[in-house]
């Protein structure tokens, strides 16, 4: 039998109190851990933990075998809107996320064309408000025309930072040399979020491969130096500058081993694909479907992202959601275009790994919820706890079952883990005290709200 607390923390006393929903007796997965409790929602924001039994709400969901989740973020997905609608729009891309078990995404800014403007901020934040699912925050991307915007533009409310491409991959956005990447550190004082792979030596490398072969040689191309020596260099500026710096998908062990010295200027992101796959076996395997940039390399990495995960050097875990048509992936390399979907397979693979003993449900939420909030800043998010918006992700640790391309709601229909089998799944999404996916089935319609963030937050 499990000890249920005690402890209730409700707005009124000695009266039966209401709410508008009930989590009841779930596993709740708390800051400070574990626990068997009720949760009570009230005005979408976290009302009560605790004994509920005598509370009433106007629905209740019984979490009983259930773990109750803080609502998970995928701090890192390419929506591709606007894009190629064949290929993923905000609609069908934030579906996926909720029948994924994600509350939130904050999306990249290398759509067609590249987020860069006010202009165009405007026209994302109004149009996420009717086809967004989930909360959804927003990078901005900083190009060399517009270092002088970003100042203003990452004080926007809801940016949830600037991303920069120091080496190029999908999209037309890069600031590759010392002196743009200074200026841009330069221009304002939240953390910059980068993709960090060096452009000249990417460039240098090319002309090696441009008679094509097996996909493996992506990795051969974007080698290891290519990201180590990006990280390198943005971190001399980095503390030159003092400017905060969010490196995004670490895949190198070298840099995983560099960044824990740079811990007063830098956070670092790592991909589920990178703790999931290595070369040569998912080259051979996925073709096309394995090429990602950074590429996904060979297991001694792997293995050195999941000691980074045990010792705390990674902050947040993305997906790197990035939608491409079978086509572009089925291309001989090197024309494949490379980003893999992830944005709905990220928490069932993420269970899976906490199942096979990778790590603690605990360390999940931590780098799913807990993480991207205290990286970028969300306010009301992150954090199952009295007064938090009310997001949950509802986990079922005793599901087995296998993921399945007819499941992706991503018009490309594809996902490099399709017939992987997951001990663990996401079986309800909440957004806010609503449920937006039960068992499969998206609930209502598209009502998910642009995410704050503390630095422009307006009270
Ligand atoms: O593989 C990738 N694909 N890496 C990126 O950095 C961009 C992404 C995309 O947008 O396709």
């Amino acid at each position: 039998m499990r000890q249920r607390p005690q402890f209730v923390f409700c707005h009124t006393r000695g009266r039966m109190t209401h709410f508008d929903l009930i989590l009841k007796n779930g596993r709740c997965v708390l800051p400070w851990g574990v626990e068997t409790a009720d949760v009570g929602v009230r005005d979408g924001k976290i009302a009560a933990i605790g004994d509920l039994r005598t509370s009433e709400a106007a629905e209740t969901i019984d979490c009983a075998h259930l773990h109750v989740m803080p609502g998970l973020t995928d701090p890192h997905v390419h929506l591709r809107d606007p894009g190629d609608p064949a290929v993923e729009t905000m609609e069908t891309g934030t579906r996926a996320a909720v029948l994924g078990g994600i509350t939130a995404v904050f999306d990249m800014p290398n759509t067609a064309p590249s987020i860069t403007s006010k202009a165009q901020l405007d026209w994302k934040r109004g149009y996420a408000a009717e086809h967004s699912w989930c909360d959804i925050g927003f990078y901005v991307g900083a190009g060399k025309s517009n270092i002088p915007d970003l100042a203003a533009l990452e004080l926007e409310p809801n940016v949830c930072a600037v991303k920069v491409f120091a080496g190029s991959s999908t999209g037309d956005l890069l600031v590759e040399d010392d002196a743009s990447l200074e200026a841009v550190m330069r221009s304002g004082r939240r953390r910059i979020a980068y993709h960090s792979e060096d452009e000249y030596r990417l460039q240098e490398r090319k002309p090696l491969y441009a008679a094509g072969g097996p996909h493996r040689l992506h990795a051969e191309w974007r080698d290891v130096e290519c990201a180590f020596l990006g990280t390198r260099r943005l971190m001399a500026l980095a503390r030159k500058t003092g400017r905060p710096a969010h490196i995004l998908h670490v895949s190198t062990e070298e840099e995983l081993g560099y960044l824990r010295d740079f811990r007063d200027v830098a956070s670092v992101e790592v991909l589920l694909n990178h703790l999931t796959q290595y070369g040569p076996e998912a080259y051979d395997r996925l073709g096309g479907y394995a090429v990602m940039n950074p590429p996904i390399r060979d297991k001694r990495h792997m293995e050195a992202a999941w000691r980074a995960i045990a010792d705390g050097t990674v902050d947040t875990i993305g997906s790197d959601h990035a939608p491409h048509s079978r086509e572009a992936k089925e291309r001989p390399w090197p024309a494949t275009a490379a980003g893999l979907t992830g944005v709905q397979t990220l928490v069932p693979m993420m269970l899976d790994h906490v199942s096979a003993g990778r790590l603690s449900l605990s360390r999940l939420a931590d780098l799913l919820a807990a993480g991207p909030a205290r990286i970028y800043g969300s306010v009301g998010k992150g954090r199952l706890a009295a007064g938090y918006d009310a997001d949950f992700t509802l986990v079922d640790m005793g599901a087995v079952r296998t993921i399945e391309e007819s499941w992706i709601a991503s018009p490309c229909g594809w996902t490099p883990f399709a017939g992987h089998v997951c001990h663990g799944w996401p079986v309800a999404t909440v957004v806010r005290g609503k449920a937006v996916m039960r068992e499969d089935t998206v609930l209502g319609a598209p009502a998910g709200r642009p995410v704050p963030f503390a630095e422009t937050h307006r009270v």
